[in-house]
């Protein structure tokens, strides 16, 4: 099935709330969507609502259950750290290999209309274990990367990084959508079309605090 990475510039910038945004207008826009977080950190299973996975199963309208959070998030760690330190607190190590194989028969085994959107944990050079980065998972897919920015000071430039890197893996860009870090008019629309003028090869899209993904956004991203 199609798939499209969801990276990030770094933690916190806004990629499940744009995954899950997406999810809502895509099933708006009646297409089918299935959505996955392989690697969390950071989650408590004794309460796992407002956890990623919780987030996106409620964006698909799925009651939350330990079976729906396993499907969505197969690898849950409860430390809020890098996933493989999250792990290595536990006792555990990360299995990078199988994360990738995980994602891939997910991609493969879903039917053709369907959009998969795989949620990266961190930054797009976030460890996914002691030799790969969650860039090596978006490479081993071979999916589009849509990369979420926040609009802080710094996020230029840790926007462009990100941009370099990624194409400097030969991967995709479909877009980049900056997600507003705080409610900020004055700011908000010159710190996108900065990115805009120095992204020229991909949609630059700003998503402002509370706002919905809207339908001409799905197609700026090709989804629709
Ligand atoms: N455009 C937005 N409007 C409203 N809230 C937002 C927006 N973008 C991000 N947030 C909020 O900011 C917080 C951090 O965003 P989010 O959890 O999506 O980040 P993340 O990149 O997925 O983090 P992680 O690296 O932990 O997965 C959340 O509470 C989220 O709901
Ligand atoms: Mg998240």
């Amino acid at each position: 099935m199609p798939t499209l990475f969801i990276a990030g510039t770094g933690t916190d910038v806004g990629k499940t709330y744009v995954t899950a945004s997406l999810i809502r207008a895509l099933c708006g826009a009646g297409v089918a969507v299935e959505a996955l977080k392989p690697v969390v950190s950071g989650f408590d299973p004794a309460a796992p609502a407002g956890s990623d996975p919780a987030v996106l199963l409620d964006a698909l309208g799925r009651q939350l259950s330990s079976e729906a959070l396993a499907g969505i998030s197969p690898w849950r760690y409860r430390a809020p750290l890098s996933p493989p330190l999250a792990a290595a607190r536990e006792g555990a190590s990360l299995p990078g290999a199988a994360v990738i194989d995980h994602c891939r028969a997910r991609s493969a085994e879903a039917p053709d209309g369907t959009w998969l959107l795989v949620e990266s944990a961190g930054g797009i050079m976030s460890p996914l274990d002691d030799a790969r980065t969650m860039l090596d998972l978006a490479a081993a897919l071979a999916a589009p990367v849509l990369l979420v920015a926040g609009s802080y000071l710094g996020t230029i430039s840790h926007t462009l990084t990100a941009v370099a890197v990624i194409e400097a893996a030969g991967l995709t860009l479909a877009g980049l959508m900056v997600s507003e870090t705080e409610p900020d008019a004055s700011t908000f629309a010159d710190t996108v079309a900065a990115i805009a003028g120095r992204a020229p090869q991909a949609p630059v899209i700003g998503l402002r605090r509370g706002q919905p993904m809207e339908p001409a956004m799905l197609e700026a991203l090709g989804l629709v």
